[in-house]
């Protein structure tokens, strides 16, 4: 698969990588604001390595993190997408919809926009039955997202795999949604 169809909302258009959304995407994830919930920063040759893996990952599958664009400007604000981890997860296996904007970019409504389109995508597109998100239990902007999206949070927490035990970071909340419920709650 070479080309990637571009999904438009209201306000964005999320699509394949380009060349020029690299070096956005290496400041952005050098703002201390936009890293607050990972246990490490990434270096601009991590985040050229995540954003070329991305690239490549929507090249082969037709889906998976899209880079955001907002319409009216052209600006790259950032990834939404799909992606099915391949860590030691005790819910896997699972597609799983996460997000990162630019500190910029917050506040508009712009993730819960462009997650609905993702999970639009997954249910009808994938014919997937069952989308989830995870987050450290202090990330509430994250969670807040989940919310909005009418997600429901399981009871249980678990222990994130690559966070080091006894981290402020390492306990994480997991939100699901089903293919009917997000029928029935959908906008
Ligand atoms: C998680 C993250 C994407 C959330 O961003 P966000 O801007 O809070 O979330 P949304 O884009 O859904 O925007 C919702 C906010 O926009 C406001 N808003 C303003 N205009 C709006 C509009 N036209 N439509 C909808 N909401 C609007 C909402 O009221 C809400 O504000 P509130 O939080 O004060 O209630 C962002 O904090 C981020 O990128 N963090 C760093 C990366 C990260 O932690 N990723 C998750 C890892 S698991």
């Amino acid at each position: 698969m070479t080309n990637v169809a571009p999904i438009k909302t209201a306000r964005l258009i999320l699509r394949q990588w380009k060349p020029e959304d690299v070096p956005q995407f290496v400041a952005m994830n050098e703002d201390p604001e936009v890293m607050k919930y990972f246990p490490g920063g990434l270096s601009p040759q991590q985040s050229e390595g995540w954003a070329e893996n991305c690239r490549q990952m929507l090249e082969r599958q037709g889906w998976g993190l899209w880079a955001v664009e907002v319409q009216s400007t052209g600006e790259f604000i950032g990834f939404v997408g799909l992606h099915a981890p391949t860590i030691d997860l005790p819910f896997n296996p699972c597609v799983e919809i996460g997000w990162r904007l630019k500190s910029s970019a917050w506040g508009k409504g712009f993730a819960t926009e462009a997650a609905r389109a993702c999970i639009d995508y997954g249910f009808s597109v994938m014919g997937l039955t069952e989308i989830v998100s995870f987050t450290s239990v202090v990330n509430t902007p994250s969670s807040a997202v989940m919310e909005r999206l009418a997600m429901t949070r399981d009871p249980a927490t678990f222990e994130h795999p690559s966070v080091p035990p006894g981290h402020v970071l390492r306990e994480h909340c997991v939100y699901r949604i089903s293919a009917s419920d997000w029928l029935l709650t959908k906008p």
